[in-house]
């Protein structure tokens, strides 16, 4: 069994493999010139741990071609771990006719693995696609440790979806928890405003969610933190995509903190103790 890193979790998988003492396999990955992926293993296997993740799109072209290349590579089984499902949020029809591209990735997923695990999937919906090949691996211990260690007074979530995440990641760091209103305006405004009998003034706030896209949630819930007396904001997410770069939050909030499910400037925490620690009771069990 080999660990098979996809071009985007190189990091991580590296990490993974120190701690479970599972090589990684060398793979031969580069671009035609048209653009288009290709994928060679440069050795034979009998396993695999493909690690990717499904965003940005490429990312899915990537573990359909590295799933394939272990195949012919001989592998008899495999398993994928995929650090931030991307296209996840689209778990339903909000609107008639949509596509579904939770299910429709768990679908193609679901056909070639025999394991699937995500780390801190965007739902339960989303998970449930995966039936019973799916297992979710939480981050909130790795978050808790984090705000307990960097001295923050309390936990704070910004809107219900995140309330018992937050919960939990205050339970790790011995903090109380408040979940903020948010209410969506579009794909890049919120409106924020924080419950009544709340009182966040001079408090060191952990300020916690899931993933940071465009960052208009968080910087819109440090701001009203901030108007309201907040002495300080850290930022807390499992997966930080800052889809539109990350000069922004400067000045608005005062630390920002991101595992590394998506490698990027923030990931100052990593999930690879949580998630060898799944692999190895799968591994163990199996
Ligand atoms: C919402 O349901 C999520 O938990 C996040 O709060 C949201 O996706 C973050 O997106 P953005 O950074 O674009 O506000």
């Amino acid at each position: 069994m080999k660990i098979v890193s996809t071009g985007n979790s190189e990091g991580l998988s590296s990490k993974i493999s120190s701690k479970l003492g599972i090589q990684l396999a060398r793979v031969n990955r580069r671009r035609f010139a048209d653009g288009e992926l290709y994928v060679k293993l440069e050795e034979p296997l009998d396993g695999a741990i493909v690690v990717g993740n499904t965003y940005p799109d490429s990312g899915i072209i990537d573990i359909l071609l590295t799933a394939d290349a272990v195949l012919n590579a001989g592998a008899k089984r495999i398993i994928l771990l995929v650090p931030y499902f991307g296209y996840a949020r689209q778990d339903a029809m909000f609107q008639e006719y949509e596509a579904i591209s939770a299910r429709v990735l768990s679908d193609l997923f679901r056909e070639k693995f025999e394991r699937i695990f995500v780390v801190n999937m965007h739902s339960p919906e989303g998970m449930a696609f995966l039936g019973s090949k799916g297992e979710e691996i939480r981050a909130e211990s790795v978050i808790g440790e984090q705000v307990r260690d960097d001295g923050n007074e309390m936990v704070v979530s910004p809107d219900d979806g995140f309330r018992e995440e937050g919960e939990n990641i205050s339970r790790v760091a011995g903090l109380e928890s408040v979940c903020l209103n948010k209410r969506r305006v579009s794909d890049t405004k919120v409106e924020v405003t924080i419950p009544q009998g709340v009182s966040v003034k001079d408090k060191v706030i952990a300020l916690t969610d899931d993933m940071i896209s465009t960052g208009g949630t968080i910087l819109e819930s440090s701001k009203v933190l901030k108007q309201n007396g907040a002495r300080v904001v850290n930022v807390y997410c499992v997966h930080g995509l800052f889809v539109s770069g990350t000069s922004k939050y400067a000045g608005i909030v005062d630390s920002i903190s991101t595992t590394d499910t998506v490698e990027g400037p923030f990931s100052k925490m990593t999930v690879s103790g949580v998630v060898s620690a799944s692999l190895r009771r799968y591994l163990g069990a199996d």
